[in-house]
């Protein structure tokens, strides 16, 4: 069996390993990868919004199974282009991609369907906008409608500051064509939580319920960036909260979906905010979340490649997906000035060996080699991820392994999971 995995950070890495751990035995490949993925995957030089060079590629070799790691390659039509070429691609088309693509659209999809989310308005004008917030309490958040690399949302504590986001996203730009539509919505004060769901466009499979930490800094200070970390399986969703959330949210958005005939197949992501026990909608995004791939993989019992077929066969009610009952913790390093702009090709020395037997990998996140070294290629570095009985095992683990790793000007958060350890999981 031939994989083709699109995309080449340090989901993509998490993806490819666990595929690489099927008794299936697949063949796999990735486009593009990075300086970790080698080691387990053919790495192609095709970039992942390539769409036409990809599909040539996938049947040149006779790809059976295509996986979409990000969420670019998705809003660009990839499953629509390849499914015409009758090739098996695991993720959404075009159309149910929007969820991601269009938070206007997403926001749409819920008010129809009566889906517990923070309230918005969305502007094409910035007078409109800018005359809004004059009216509105704060803090308050700006978004920009579009796909930002999750660094297109302000939360602001002032006007001031909610207008300059306005400005930054219709006048300037800073988001390109993404930001010239703007949602302002209301502040929810609660704690985050992912959770994410297999989907074939009818049965819906929710996986462990995972935390990811967005700000840059120690106890969520600085700005937002792609991820700084997450830990799985997050306490503050018991059992009855998942069940709320696949009932209230997950089920009824792909219901609707399926109706509105652009049924979703793939993972569906709720970024949801818990205020008071109660679960709202923050953001769905139309793919496996990035770092809660590298935590909420470790933890999957059933074979990955399985879960995917049954996916794209629409046959996922036959399955019973299960789960290893341990906690795994990830550490994303990042390249010095991140979220901002920052050097790259900066040696990275330290890196463990891959091992089967350890309970710690090293996925790469933005890593390239160049004349045999590997060095820095991203914002994301690495995303060093520990596995094991407890929450704090696991972490114990993580911060063990992280410090030995280096490269100039590192940075990495050292307060992952902190919210979980009033719990003592
Ligand atoms: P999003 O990309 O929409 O998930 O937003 C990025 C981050 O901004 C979220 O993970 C939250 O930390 C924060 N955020 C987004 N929307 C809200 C909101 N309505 N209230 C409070 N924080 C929010
Ligand atoms: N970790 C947030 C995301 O993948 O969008």
């Amino acid at each position: 069996m031939k994989i083709l995995v699109v995309g080449g950070g340090g989901r993509e890495h998490a993806m490819v390993w666990k595929i690489a751990q099927s008794p299936r035995k697949p063949q796999i490949f990735c486009a593009p990868g990075n300086a970790g993925i080698e080691g387990l995957a053919t790495c192609v030089p095709i970039t992942a919004d390539d769409i036409e060079g990809l599909k040539a590629f996938a049947l040149k070799e006779q790809i059976d199974l295509t996986v979409v790691g990000p969420e670019a390659p998705l809003a660009l039509g990839i499953a629509d282009e390849f499914r015409k070429a009758r090739l098996k691609i695991f993720g959404p088309t075009k159309a149910a991609a929007r969820l991601e693509s269009s938070k206007s659209f997403s926001k749409d999809i819920m008010a129809a369907n009566r889906i517990p989310t923070a309230a918005a308005r969305s502007f094409e004008h910035m007078d409109q906008a800018l005359a809004y917030l004059d009216e509105q309490p704060v803090p308050i958040v700006v978004k920009a409608d579009g796909l930002a690399q999750g660094k297109g949302v302000v939360v602001a504590t002032t006007r001031e500051e909610a207008k300059q986001a306005v400005r930054d996203a219709m006048e300037k730009s800073l988001f390109g064509q993404a930001g010239h539509r703007v949602l302002i919505e209301e502040f929810l004060d609660g704690e985050e939580l992912t959770l994410m769901a297999f989907t074939d466009g009818k049965t819906v499979v929710p996986m462990v319920p995972a935390q990811d930490h967005k700000r840059v800094g120690d106890g969520d200070s600085g700005p937002n960036t792609g991820g700084m970390g997450a830990y799985a399986p997050a306490p503050i969703a018991t059992a009855a909260l998942r069940e709320q959330v696949t009932r209230q949210v997950l089920q009824p958005t792909v219901d609707a979906l399926a109706r509105l005939g652009c049924p979703f197949q793939g993972v569906l992501y709720a970024g949801l905010m818990v205020v008071k026990g109660t679960p709202y909608v923050l953001e769905f995004n139309a793919r496996m979340g990035d770092p809660e791939t590298e935590v909420v993989l470790p933890l999957l019992k059933t074979d990955l490649v399985e879960v995917m077929e049954a996916v794209v066969e629409h046959r996922l009610d036959e399955l019973t997906v299960e789960w290893h009952p341990e906690t795994a913790v990830c550490v994303v390093m990042t390249s010095p000035g991140y979220p901002g702009s920052y050097p790259t090709g900066l040696p990275i020395q330290g890196l463990p060996a891959p091992s089967g037997e350890s309970r710690v990998a090293v996925f790469h996140a933005g890593t390239k080699r160049e004349s045999g070294r590997v060095v820095t290629a991203g914002g994301r570095v690495l995303a060093v991820t520990a596995w094991g009985p407890s929450l704090l095992d696991a972490r114990a683990q993580v911060y063990q392994a992280v410090p030995s790793i280096l490269f100039e000007g590192r940075h990495y958060r050292t307060d992952i999971a902190h919210r979980a350890l009033p719990h003592k999981i």
